[in-house]
C-alpha cells in the first residue's frame, strides 16, 4: 500500500509544524501505523532554515513525551505539492500563503487547516506562540493533540 504523505506547515517551521509532526508521529506509532505514513514539516519562510525547533517549544513538547527532531526548511512549492497528499497549515495566513504558492486546482485541493480536524477546540487556528508567553506553547500542544486525533480519524474513515 502506498504511504499517505502529510506535510505540516507554519510560518517559521520551528514551533508549531515541528510539533504537529512529532505529535502525529507519536500517535501513529502508538497505533502501530507508522508504515502507512510519511510525515514532514516546513515553513512558509526560510528565516530559520537549518535550525532545530525553538528551545521553548522543545521544552514544552518533551514534557509531554514528544521529541522535536526536525530541522527547519522552507516549503518547496515545486516538489512539495507534487510529493505530498495533504499540506496542512496552522493558521489562516499560512493557508492564504499556501494558496498563493499552489499551482492549479489539484494543488489547492491538498491544502487543509489543522484546526479543521479539532473537536471541541474553540479555535479556528493554531496561534503563533513565538512572541508570547509559556501558555502559548501549551495551547499549541493542546490544539495539536486534539487535531492529530481528528486527522487520524479522518484518514482512517477515508479508506
Ligand atoms: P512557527 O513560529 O511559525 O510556529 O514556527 C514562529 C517562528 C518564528 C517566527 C514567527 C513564528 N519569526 O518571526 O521568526
Amino acid at each position: 500500500m502506498e504511504k499517505k504523505k502529510i506535510l505540516f506547515v507554519c510560518l517559521g517551521n520551528i514551533c508549531r509544524s515541528p510539533s504537529a509532526e512529532a505529535v502525529f508521529r507519536g500517535l501513529i506509532e502508538k497505533e502501530g501505523l507508522q508504515d502507512q505514513f510519511f510525515i514532514d514539516s516546513a515553513g512558509i519562510t526560510d528565516y530559520h532554515s537549518g535550525s532545530p525547533a525553538d528551545a521553548r517549544m522543545q521544552r514544552h513538547a518533551i514534557q509531554r513525551g514528544y521529541n522535536l527532531t526536525s530541522i527547519s526548511r522552507p516549503v518547496d512549492p515545486q516538489s512539495d505539492f507534487l510529493e505530498f497528499n495533504m499540506i496542512i497549515g496552522m493558521d489562516n495566513q499560512n493557508i492564504r500563503d499556501l494558496e498563493q504558492l499552489a499551482n492549479g486546482t489539484e494543488s489547492v485541493n491538498k491544502i487543509f487547516k489543522m484546526t479543521d480536524f479539532c473537536s471541541n477546540c474553540n479555535y479556528d487556528e493554531v496561534p503563533d506562540p513565538y512572541y508570547g508567553g509559556e501558555d502559548g506553547f501549551e495551547l499549541v500542544l493542546d490544539l495539536l493533540e486534539s487535531a492529530c486525533k481528528g486527522l487520524l480519524n479522518f484518514l482512517t474513515n477515508q479508506k
